[in-house]
């Protein structure tokens, strides 16, 4: 039987069973417990932020992000058009509407020239969500530069780029506050979980008190409307022992990307996801651009019948239903995208045996369906 090559799963080769038995060892299996701050202060280590606090998945931790940042009902925030839904539904959580950027040609992120276009614009933009995508940062200098220039705040979704370094300083670095997402496809999981990373301590305390229903102290005594969005300890046991591997599983995934790269560097309808130069990217989702979505889908049809999991990545927002009516400021990047990147198995336990397969069924797809049109 030919076993299924998955996309991109958990890679629970260290210490996670052990901290996982501790949890229901010591009773520490809910909201309380001392992985959850342990696992705080190790992101806090790895971004250099002064705070961090741990959440139930990274909308949430988003969420708090906006209204952290001051965002209300009826305001207005700049999101990526080319991004996964969860960052705009943030921003309808928030009581706020989404204003959709497109993204760079050469980055496939936000846009800093037509962000500054667009508070220019818009008086109601409160603020600014810089998506990473694919295990690169957007470019957060410029980013924070047209923020600073317009007084709001910018908000880093690192989901996907835990370990990613822009200009040499972490992923998590980006704007006033941050996020990170451990669902079980990236490169560190919690099983789910999220992580709110930011240097302003009055922003930490209050992010933590609306994640815990807002109580004050330990009676049913509340000041205001809250959420409950603490991390389980279970969640923060499994997240501490994969940041023990990070490097490790970061290195297993740039490995993987470097070897697709060479193996697919001749294969003329297939182009590798972007690496900016001003960033070390941590490849979490390796990606490939086909020229047009007959072709995209072709190809995942073709890694399917060879038991691989290939699947298309992001579309536009913008053209979906529930943003019809939103306001937008696109130049077709992100059009251009929706439907013609195609993401290849990347888990950092991928084998040498199952990169080459998938380098294989590549490799013959493209020799006998575009190869042989040339
Ligand atoms: C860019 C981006 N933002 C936010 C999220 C939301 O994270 P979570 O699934 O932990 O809620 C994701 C999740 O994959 C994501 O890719």
């Amino acid at each position: 039987m030919i076993v299924r090559i998955p996309l991109s799963v958990p890679d629970l080769r260290g210490r996670e069973a052990e901290l996982l038995l501790g949890c229901v060892r010591d009773n520490w299996v809910s909201s309380a417990g001392p992985e959850v701050r342990a696992f705080e202060t190790a992101m806090a280590r790895l971004t250099g932020r002064a705070h961090a606090v741990a959440t139930v998945n990274g909308t949430a931790a988003l969420h708090l992000a906006l209204l952290a940042a001051g965002v209300r009902a009826g305001d207005r925030v700049i999101v990526p058009d080319w991004t996964f839904a969860a960052s705009a539904n943030a921003i309808t959580h928030a009581g706020a509407t989404a204003s959709f950027v497109d993204v760079g040609e050469a980055d496939w992120a936000l846009d800093p020239a037509l962000v500054v276009e667009t508070l220019a614009g818009d008086p109601t933009i409160r603020a600014v969500i810089a998506v990473d995508p694919l295990g690169h940062t957007a470019d957060l200098d410029a980013l924070e530069a047209a923020c600073a220039s317009y007084g709001v705040p910018l908000i880093e979704d690192a989901a996907g780029a835990i370990g990613a370094r822009y200009r040499g300083r972490p992923s998590g670095t980006g704007g006033a506050v941050a996020i990170f997402s451990f669902n079980g496809n990236k490169t560190v999981t919690a099983g789910g979980g999220g992580m709110l990373v930011t240097d302003d301590a009055a922003m930490a305390q209050r992010v933590r008190h609306l994640s815990t229903q807002a109580r004050l102290g330990s009676e049913y005594v509340h000041d205001m409307i809250g959420f409950n969005y603490r991390m389980t300890n279970i969640n923060a046991a499994l997240g501490l022992a994969q940041i023990e591997r990070l490097d490790e599983m970061v290195a297993a995934r740039s490995t993987i990307a470097a070897r697709y790269d060479s193996a697919f560097a001749d294969l003329e309808t297939i182009t590798p996801m972007p690496r900016p130069g001003y960033c070390d990217s941590v490849c979490w989702l390796y990606s490939v651009r086909l020229p047009d979505e007959e072709t995209a889908r072709a190809l995942v049809a073709s890694c399917d019948a060879a038991h691989i999991e290939a699947r298309l990545f992001w579309r536009s927002l913008s053209a979906q239903a529930p943003w019809q009516d939103a306001s937008r400021r696109l130049r077709g990047v992100s059009a251009g995208l929706s439907g013609t990147v195609v993401s290849l198995p990347s888990s950092s336990s991928l084998s040498e045996p199952d990169q080459q397969r998938v380098i294989d069924a590549i490799t013959t797809w493209h020799e006998s369906n575009v190869g042989a049109e040339a």
